[in-house]
């Protein structure tokens, strides 16, 4: 199975997501441990709950972004992970960070990308008029929300909604997405090649389909 690890800054309700999903037998992927930059964050407790180990690096306990990523990383190579799952990791990784896990981080944003990177996202869509909006789990490179797309998913944008109600729609996407995007990078039908995701073709119609 291979080692992963979730990094949060909040609620965790996607780490919660991925780690029931690895409860299933046969699933190819374990949680070995939740990071998160944030002792405040009510993701650590879920992840207590459920035995998963946690670590806290809190971005003002280090006198720089560099010395936060370097102990960040310094955690990783002790933990060995084969995958990093950013989920709802408030905090944009540095191209040297990126580059020392390439092609084996994960992260979920709450819009279609690459239409609105970024904060604020489910505001923008609805000041923009969409129509649709959802979710893309993607290869994390230098560039915030900008690595090769490994899947998508949709939902209606309604009349009367609000940045609270399109998130909270979309976030039960991102919970049916995740699992599914994580599991196929596992089992290694989804690559980063080129800077493209490359996908075989019984996965590509599982993304579709999901
Ligand atoms: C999720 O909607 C996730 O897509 C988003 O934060 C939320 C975290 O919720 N991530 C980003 O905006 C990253 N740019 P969670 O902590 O309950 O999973």
């Amino acid at each position: 199975r291979k080692r992963v690890v979730v990094f949060i800054s909040g609620g965790g309700s996607n780490m919660l997501t991925l780690a029931k999903a690895c409860e299933a037998p046969e699933w190819p992927a374990e949680i070995t441990c939740v990071i998160s930059d944030k002792t405040s964050a009510d993701g650590l407790a879920k992840a207590e709950a459920l035995g998963i180990p946690t670590k806290v690096f809190e971005r003002k306990a280090f006198a720089s972004k560099a010395e936060h990523e370097e102990a960040i990383l310094a955690a990783l190579a002790e933990i060995g992970p084969d995958i990093i799952c950013l989920a709802g990791y408030m905090r944009l990784l540095s191209a040297d960070f990126t580059r020392r896990h390439e092609g084996n981080i994960l992260n979920i944003h709450p819009s279609l990308l690459p239409l609105f990177p970024g904060l604020h996202t489910h505001q923008r869509a609805i000041d923009a008029g969409m129509k649709i909006a959802g979710c893309t789990v993607h290869y994390v490179t230098e560039g915030m929300d900008e690595g090769p797309i490994i899947a998508q998913a949709a939902v209606p944008v309604l009349a009367q909604d609000t940045a609270e109600t399109l998130a909270t729609r979309i976030l039960t996407v991102e919970h049916q997405l995740y699992p599914l995007a994580l599991k196929l990078v596992a089992e290694g039908k989804v690559r980063m090649e080129d800077r493209r995701a490359v996908t075989t073709p019984g996965a590509a119609t599982a993304l579709a389909e999901q």
